[in-house]
């Protein structure tokens, strides 16, 4: 994907305060990055090496990767590890399945295997430990899954006990407003892609835009079809937001689509925790 399509890489640096934070995380950081797709297409070299030199640059405690690295065949993951491989994170990468992940088959079981061999820590429905017994930190499985079942995961945690959670599709935020989140970090959005300054994603208007389009043409086309959505709600398809005492943040991705990034540039979050 031309860089022209995307823009340049923006960094974003962003405090989180998390209620009961001990003393001895604070001002630990974080990276996030999320939906790679790297297939040839839609990420460069030069973006995914920019992006894990910003990422290194922030000498990160922990580095966490929300999902889609790859777009269809799983083929192209043998490739990103070469690269990712390069990512330096003190407390280990962490890192969870997008539903582009785990669209065949086979797909889920070949990026985990991929992902594990270069030491990076993938979770699906379970609660690591990387920052300390008093920082859990969830990964969960992707909303389009079948294995998508937050309660047996959460209910395993203490309601006292502050808590991150990655979770691919930044609509389960909802359904995560059952249990205390303080930090959930999501992507999939890739930010709207289409941001008009003033009126937001262009992805919230298009079911009323797929109207136009032919229904033969719809039914052939998985994403044109009626049931198919993308994301319920735009109204976070990036940045911070706030829901009753539940934090959630959702990183734009790297990887570009056609037509392009327009207002949206692809982007590293680096993520400060602090008491609050
Ligand atoms: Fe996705």
């Amino acid at each position: 994907m031309h860089s022209l399509l995307s823009g340049p890489l923006s960094t974003q640096r962003l405090t989180v305060k998390i209620a009961g934070l001990p003393a001895s995380l604070q001002g630990k950081k974080l990276v996030q990055m999320s939906d790679f797709h790297y297939d040839g297409l839609r990420l460069t070299e030069k973006m995914l090496e920019k992006a894990i030199a910003v990422s290194n640059a922030a000498k990160p405690d922990l580095v966490v990767l929300t999902g889609d690295y790859v777009t269809t065949t799983t083929a192209p993951i043998h490739q990103l590890v070469l690269r990712l491989k390069h990512l330096q994170s003190r407390y280990g990468i962490y890192a969870i399945l997008g539903n582009h992940d785990i669209y065949y088959r086979q797909s889920k079981a070949e990026v985990t295997a991929a992902l594990t061999s270069i030491g990076i820590h993938v979770l699906w429905n379970q609660i690591a430990y990387p920052l300390g017994q008093e920082l859990p930190l969830v990964g969960l499985a992707d909303k389009y899954s079948k294995e998508f079942n937050p309660a047996p995961v959460m209910n395993q945690l203490d309601a006292a006990t502050p808590r991150i959670v990655l979770s691919h599709n930044p609509d389960t935020a909802e359904i995560l407003q059952a249990w205390r989140v303080d930090l959930q970090l999501s992507g999939h959005t890739h930010g709207g892609q289409i941001n008009i300054p003033g009126i937001g994603p262009v992805g919230r208007y298009y079911k009323k835009l797929v109207r136009y389009i032919p229904s033969k043409v719809r039914r052939r086309v998985s994403f044109l079809r009626k049931d198919y959505s993308v994301l319920h709600h735009w109204e976070w398809a990036q940045g911070l937001h706030q829901l009753g005492k539940n934090q959630l943040y959702v990183n734009r991705g790297l990887g570009t689509y056609l037509p392009g990034r327009l207002f949206c540039p692809p982007e590293v979050t680096l993520i400060t925790l602090k008491s609050g």
